[in-house]
């Protein structure tokens, strides 16, 4: 499996991260089979968020991992904050207050029953934000050693840089949704200075950002079309995409999906691709993507499959 230097503490982080979002209706024995697949294919860093099944998801990953004696130590845990309920009206908001990025952490500690997190997400953008306020919560957890290293998720540039600018350590990630089916960011960069759709910059380049402040860029859906269409893979709508996914594995000696996540890890930058199936077998599939560097043919050729032009 290749690795990332990850963090300030520079652990060394699969490129391959197991995703466990929809881990909600799985129990904790289901779960467990799933690191366990995980870790045979050399995966060592856990995704997951306090917002995923309302804990549900933190709880039975902190359930299958204290069954696994050891474990908890050999992987790297990351979770987020920031999404929450709202109360009343049907429909979620985001805070970034210190009060709920404090207290979140501290639930999802005892949830995930480990006295730290290695690396903490700020999960969807919170318009109403206190860069300072959201650096002075980071900056206590990282003082009580409740979180080891800090990160955005769907955060623009301009957001992650006005956070930086008042922390005295660096953020070491960031997530954004990105396959070949779905690639806003690589799309506005083909497409650049176009009037058209495709050249909207619709992340404010924090690939770009990512790069030069050497954080990690953390690639979610990498099996999804995007825009409610599910899964492209085996998915008679994408049957281009499919046919060039397939015969690349063949010529590789992986599978079909395992190139759909390396066309995800070429992006020339510290990647890592989460992946979220539910299934072992997958997960030991898809992780062999880490083994596998498309050349430019085979990377322009798989995007133009997914049904992009290119300019
Ligand atoms: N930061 C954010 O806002 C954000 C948002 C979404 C997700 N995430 C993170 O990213 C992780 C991955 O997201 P995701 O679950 O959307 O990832 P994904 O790997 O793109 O999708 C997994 C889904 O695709 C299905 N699938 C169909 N064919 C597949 C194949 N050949 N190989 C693998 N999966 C196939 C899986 O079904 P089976 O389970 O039956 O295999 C599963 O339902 C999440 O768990 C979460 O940690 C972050």
């Amino acid at each position: 499996m290749r690795n990332v230097s990850f963090g300030t503490h520079d652990a060394k982080a699969s490129a391959v991260v197991l995703g466990l979002w929809r881990t909600k209706t799985l129990d904790a024995d289901a779960v467990g089979t799933l690191l366990d697949a995980a870790e045979a294919a050399e995966i060592n860093m856990l995704d997951t968020a306090d917002i995923y099944g309302d804990g549900r998801c933190e709880e039975i990953l902190g359930e299958a991992l204290a069954a696994r004696p050891g474990m908890r130590d050999r992987m790297l845990i990351q979770t987020k904050v920031g999404i929450r309920r709202h109360p009343r009206a049907a429909t979620s908001y985001y805070d970034f207050s210190y009060e709920h990025i404090v207290g979140g952490v501290e639930a999802s500690l005892a949830r995930l029953r480990t006295d730290h997190i290695d690396s903490l997400l700020l999960h969807r953008p919170d318009v109403l934000m206190e860069p300072e306020e959201v650096a002075r919560a980071f900056e206590t957890l990282r003082l009580t050693g409740k979180v080891l290293d800090f990160g955005v998720s769907n955060l623009t540039a301009a957001a992650t840089a006005r956070i930086q600018s008042c922390l005295g350590f660096p953020l070491v990630a960031t997530q954004m949704q990105l396959s070949c089916a779905y690639s806003p960011a690589i799309d506005s960069i083909l497409n650049v200075n176009t009037k058209g759709e495709r050249g909207a910059m619709r992340d404010d380049g924090i690939f770009a950002h990512a790069t030069e402040h050497d954080m990690a860029i953390q690639a979610w859906s990498v099996m999804q079309a995007g825009d409610g269409r599910g899964s492209f893979m085996g998915n008679p709508d994408f049957a281009d995409l499919n046919a060039v996914l397939e015969r690349i594995g063949g010529e590789r000696g992986v599978s079909a999906s395992a190139v759909a996540v390396a066309w995800v890890l070429r992006y020339p930058a510290k990647m890592q691709a989460i992946i979220g199936t539910t299934r072992p077998e997958r997960v030991t599939e898809s992780a062999r993507a880490a083994d596998v560097r498309l050349s430019r043919e085979e990377w322009y050729e798989i995007y133009a499959a997914a049904g992009n032009k290119i300019p």
